[in-house]
């Protein structure tokens, strides 16, 4: 999605800007701009297409002199991502430069409005009328003029503006889009992401709802929309910029998929003390589980993903029905939540919109909610009554792999602590505290057992179609691993749970299909072989994932790909890895964008 940076300090904030927006970049835009202010003159600039753009027409900023200024990267959602429509927008008089990352649901009635008080408009985006907005309230006090325009807006913004009267200053407001403030020594920021401050300040302010930040060089005044000043903690980041950089690796995908027994490790083994699972940030009780009747897992994409592959553990080691809910489609579904509901949220970002309305619509029906999030600070970890982190460290290949594992990892942790909870765990307790541990090795183990996938992708990457086939937790793993293949190879992939194939599916099997079985589950194991002998029976070319000692199934298969022995219950955090990578390597045969493919964003923080 849009990404936002301001800066004001005794730099050249161009050149600081340029750099905050590249590690922006991996949020997904199809346009990019500046504003920077110079002895009281504001000069914009701004291109279509990628950053390197912008940067050629402002030779790497050098030709953009100025210590203040702001910059945008645009993924367009009201117009087409045109020069006009780039951020940042000025007011018709040039005293006001602003960008935005959200979407003003009631733009449309405010542009009316502007255009009635005499407002001429430049551009088809709903952000022009913040500016305009500003301008017409603006009195002397710039704070309050954006506190005002602020409260007109419906929907959710993260800004960013300067203005001639103020030359050092630089003003930001937050609403439902992330907005964080970073703490220099004479210099100060603000960027919708860490990872464009990291290389500048480890001293970090996350803004909340409600709040506006005015920085100069000195100082950061962070209010509420009275103009009450906020006590804000500052926060301190602890990876640095090589865990944003890519480490040695080719794409920042392989470099995260590789980082996952580390990332696995750091979202179990701090929670787990003396042989004990502990959550110090869950402030649910047993009595308070005791009257939920059934759980709601709700997110987006491989989100949703890791919530399938949770919901068997927690199910199973609960006793507590749980329903997936797709977060698009809960929100508007009139949903049947009340307060004996728990809803657990997933998402890397916190950020996603759909997700955040499925969270408020279900929290306005009474439901307990919990938040499994990635990013600190984001909208979904403030708004959920509880929330567990993942700790997976930044990740930023828009396609997500960490992110998914240590997602998975927390829902298993969570299924045994809440079935212990609930005294529905008993004497398996040691044991799966003892397989949750074992999860990081298994994971490198993996990594290690299945060094020809690259081999095996060459197989692949001219296929029309390929079949991922599994039942019940292998069912779960094989939706991501045919997200994965689909949205980095952009190879048609569809994952089908193995015992519907003769409802109709098995009518799309033709002559060397690739099928490719996931056979990870010792209960239904058979069944998915008589699923491996009906395809090939059919022509189909199947690839097994499944473990060394399983004869029946390495026989029958015509590739393999092993995980370790584990627990069915806890197999997708490892199952999931060789799929991962055989995504990666057939999208590398085909030359994709791998870290960031066509048509998608990190995290999409508009409906
Ligand atoms: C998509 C990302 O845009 O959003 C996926 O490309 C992600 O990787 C999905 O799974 C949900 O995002 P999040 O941040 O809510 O997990």
């Amino acid at each position: 999605m849009c990404g936002i940076v301001g800066y004001t300090g005794n730099k050249r904030a161009s050149g600081i800007l340029l750099g905050g927006l590249k590690q922006l970049e991996y949020r997904g835009y199809d346009s990019a701009g500046i504003a920077v202010m110079d002895q009281n003159k504001i000069t914009v600039v701004k291109a279509s297409g990628r950053l390197e753009n912008l940067c050629r027409r402002t030779n790497d900023g050098d030709s953009v002199p100025g210590g203040a200024g702001i910059g945008h990267t645009r993924w367009a959602t009201h117009g087409a991502p045109t020069e006009e429509n780039a951020h940042p927008h000025l007011s018709n008089d040039g005293r006001f430069a602003i960008v935005h990352n959200g979407i003003i649901e009631n733009y449309l009635s405010l542009r009316e409005e502007l255009i009635a008080e005499g407002y001429h408009f430049e551009s088809e985006t709903d952000t022009e009328v913040i500016v305009h907005l500003i301008d017409m309230y603006y009195d002397g006090d710039m704070r309050s003029a954006l506190a005002k325009a602020a409260s007109r807006l419906e929907g959710s913004y993260a800004l960013g503006v300067i203005c001639t009267e103020e030359p050092d200053k630089i003003y930001a407001a937050k609403e439902a889009s992330p907005l964080i403030v970073g703490a220099g020594i004479g210099e100060n920021f603000f960027a919708s992401d860490v990872t464009a401050l990291v290389s500048h300040t480890r001293n970090v302010i996350y803004l909340e709802d409600g709040e506006f930040a005015e920085l100069s060089p000195d100082s950061i005044r962070i209010t509420d929309c009275f103009g009450k000043v906020i006590d804000k903690k500052v926060s301190r980041i602890s990876w640095d910029v090589q865990a944003a950089e890519k480490g040695g690796y080719e794409h920042f995908m392989l470099k995260e998929i590789m980082e996952q027994p580390a990332a696995v490790s750091a979202a179990i083994s701090p929670r787990i003390k003396d042989g004990r699972i502990v959550f110090d940030e869950l402030s649910i009780t047993a009595e308070e589980l005791k009257h939920i009747h059934k759980i709601v897992i709700t997110a987006c994409g491989s989100a949703y993903y890791a919530g399938c592959a949770g919901k068997y553990a927690i199910e199973q080691l609960c006793r507590i029905p749980v329903t997936m809910e797709l977060a698009s489609e809960l929100r508007y579904s009139d949903p049947l939540i009340d307060d004996h509901t728990l809803l657990i949220v997933i998402s890397q970002s916190g950020e996603t919109a759909d997700t955040i309305a499925a969270l408020k619509e279900c929290k306005a029906r009474g439901a307990r909610t919990l938040a499994v999030v990635n990013v600190v600070g984001s909208a979904i970890a403030n708004l959920a009554d509880d929330c567990v982190y993942t700790w997976a460290g930044p990740e930023i290949a828009v396609a997500t792999t960490k992110g998914y594992t240590t997602q998975v990892s927390v829902l298993y942790m969570l299924g045994v602590y809440f079935g212990e909870l609930l005294g529905k765990v008993g004497d398996q307790y040691d044991y799966l505290v003892d397989e949750l541990l074992l999860l990081p090795r298994r994971v490198q183990e993996t990594i290690d057992m299945n060094p020809g996938i690259e081999a095996l992708a060459e197989k692949y990457h001219n296929s029309k179609a390929l079949f991922f086939i599994g039942r019940n937790t292998d069912y779960a793993t094989a939706l991501e691993g045919a997200l994965k293949m689909k949205e980095i190879s952009y190879l048609h992939a569809e994952a089908y749970a193995a015992g519907e194939l003769k409802h109709g599916t098995i009518a799309l099997i033709e002559e060397h299909q690739p099928v490719i079985a996931l056979c990870c589950n010792p209960l239904i194991m058979e069944k998915t072989l008589s699923n491996i002998v009906e395809v090939k029976a059919r022509g189909a070319e199947v690839l097994a994932l499944t473990f060394r000692s399983n004869d029946k199934i390495v026989s029958s298969a015509d590739d393999l790909l092993f995980i370790p022995k584990t627990t069915a219950l806890f197999s997708a955090v490892t199952e999931v890895v060789p799929l991962q990578l055989l995504a990666y390597y057939v999208a590398k045969a085909n030359g994709c964008d791998i870290d960031k493919p066509k048509n998608l964003a990190k995290s999409v923080t508009v409906e």
